[in-house]
């Protein structure tokens, strides 16, 4: 069998990187015209097989362990940040444990204690943070600079747990900085450069690690009191299958890597859902009648916004499931190809007629979800912000939202062994398989109750034109969208 078709550049050794890396959507869709759903193109020397579409994410998504490998493709990127031990610098069976261990900490119990804190939260970032107690506005912001601040203070108070909220106000919150000034594109190409920021990384990986530490060993030693519902408290005390205890220091390094899973993934969303609302007025004022017609009592007071409330909200899930439609967060997921690749003919077909493909071993494959979630033939006006189409029938392929229903992180699961489901559908913007994201319903529960406090008490409006997109960065962000905060009736 042959191998894939490999994408015509200039540059040998550079190969399409600039194509990709400005705007991977155009590139990719472009090379889909012209080679078929699987391709090769270089970067940097190494070789990227894409393969698009539902089948093709599943090629990569739904691979199996001694074929495909998240850890080699990762690992130097994301070790140096976390900490060893964890996630991606161990075998992908205790990867596999370590996630059942963090859905210990993402129970209805902990989600019910979490949107109270949430909302408190905002309410102190609005209020005293950005001072519309004293002014009510409008005042325009910068939306990811905006929900950057905000998330680490709600993911902070709720995750990561009371110590580390209040160890924002000092050196935590400059470890976080280096750490993520380590978590760049540039890092992922060149693992180890003499470079100040690599070092910056290096000791703020180390001061974070030993600041979790210090926070077990103070609770251990009751010198503070318990958080029962954080992840930490979720974490401790965990034993893999084979009797091996977490450590602490697992603890810790599990709790950095929870905290950049979530941190850019979260703000990036709330900024593009705010910025399309912005852009939306009728949506935005859709969204307030749902919002005011759940919580708002006959004498005009509100009632509180809870965990089970968030999930009466069919407007408001559509709103955020659309957005991530759009502009899923990660729009790029890779693996290195461990052994030989099949490519089933029906994948192939595009590019060689009925002769299958094989992707050798030492390429990576590349999903990318992103492009089925954006593709015309799937989904009518498929690049129009249209939250109704996941609550009416607007005649969107049938099999996009049959194969949406059955990808949920809920029906996966995680033991050894199992191939999860979920890995051929045109919707994944948490992945699908082995590697599929267990934060999806704490931030549908974040996003819901952040973007419910603004309905509830803000007007907003689009400062400037709708932004362009940044693909510079690990997480695809609006480039320069602002937004201006009015708070209702004044
Ligand atoms: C994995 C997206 C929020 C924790 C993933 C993956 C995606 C993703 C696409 C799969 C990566 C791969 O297959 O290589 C998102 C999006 C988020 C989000 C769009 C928010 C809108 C979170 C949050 C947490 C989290 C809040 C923590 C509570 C994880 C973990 C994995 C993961 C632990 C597993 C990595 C693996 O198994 O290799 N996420 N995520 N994510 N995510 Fe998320």
């Amino acid at each position: 069998p042959s191998h894939p078709p490999v994408v015509l550049h200039y540059f040998p050794w550079f190969g399409s990187a600039y194509s990709y890396g400005t705007d991977p959507y155009k590139f990719l869709f472009k090379c889909r015209a012209k080679y078929g759903d699987v391709f090769t193109f270089i970067m940097f020397g190494r070789k990227m097989t894409v393969a698009l579409g539902p089948k093709g994410n599943n090629l990569s998504l739904g691979g199996k362990v001694s074929h495909v490998s998240a850890e080699d493709a990762y690992t130097h990127l994301t070790t140096p940040v976390f900490g060893k031990g964890v996630v991606y610098d161990c075998p992908n069976e205790m990867l596999m444990q370590q996630k059942k261990f963090i859905k210990h900490g993402l129970t209805p119990q902990a989600f019910q204690t979490y949107a109270p804190l949430i909302w408190q939260e905002t309410h102190q970032f609005f209020e005293q943070e950005k001072g519309f107690n004293v002014y009510p506005g409008p005042k325009s912001y910068e939306a990811i600079k905006f929900f950057s601040e905000l998330i680490i203070l709600t993911a902070s108070r709720t995750l990561q747990g009371k110590e580390v909220r209040a160890g924002l106000t000092s050196s935590a919150a400059k470890h976080f900085e280096h750490l993520d000034k380590g978590f760049t594109p540039i890092n992922f190409l060149f693992p180890n450069l003499p470079l100040p920021s690599y070092r910056k990384r290096d000791k703020a990986q180390k001061a974070m690690s030993d600041f979790y530490l210090e926070i077990m060993r103070k609770r251990r030693e009751g010198e503070s009191d318990v958080d029962e519902h954080d992840m930490i408290a979720a974490l401790t005390g965990n034993e893999y299958k084979d009797g091996t205890p977490l450590t602490d220091r697992d603890v810790a390094h599990m709790m950095i890597a929870i905290l950049m899973a979530g941190q850019h993934t979260s703000s990036a969303t709330s900024s593009w859902t705010l910025l399309h609302l912005a852009q939306k007025p009728l949506i935005f004022k859709a969204l307030f009648e749902e919002h005011r017609d759940l919580f708002q009592n006959e004498d005009g007071t509100w009632e509180d916004v809870t965990y089970e409330s968030t999930k009466e909200m069919p407007l408001m899930a559509a709103v955020i499931r659309e957005t991530l439609r759009m502009h899923a967060p990660i729009h790029s997921i890779y693996r290195k190809v461990l052994q030989d690749l099949e490519v089933p003919p029906a994948l192939a077909a595009g590019g060689n007629g009925s002769r299958p493909y094989v992707v050798p071993k030492g390429h990576f494959v590349v999903a990318a979800p992103g492009v089925s979630a954006m593709d015309p033939k799937v989904w009518p006006d498929a690049d129009k912000w249209d939250p109704f189409r996941w609550l009416e029938d607007k005649g969107m392929a049938q099999e996009a939202l049959d194969s949406y229903s059955g990808a949920t992180s809920e029906q996966i699961d995680y033991g050894f062994g199992q191939v999860s489901k979920g890995t051929e559908s045109p919707y994944m913007p948490f992945g699908a398989g082995r590697h599929r994201c267990v934060g999806e319903q704490f931030a549908y529960l974040q996003l819901s109750v952040i973007m419910s406090y603004i309905v509830r008490n803000y007007d907003i409006q689009l400062l400037g034109a709708f932004p362009q997109t940044n693909y510079n960065t690990m997480i695809v962000l609006p480039l320069n969208g602002y937004v201006t905060f009015k708070k209702r009736g004044q």
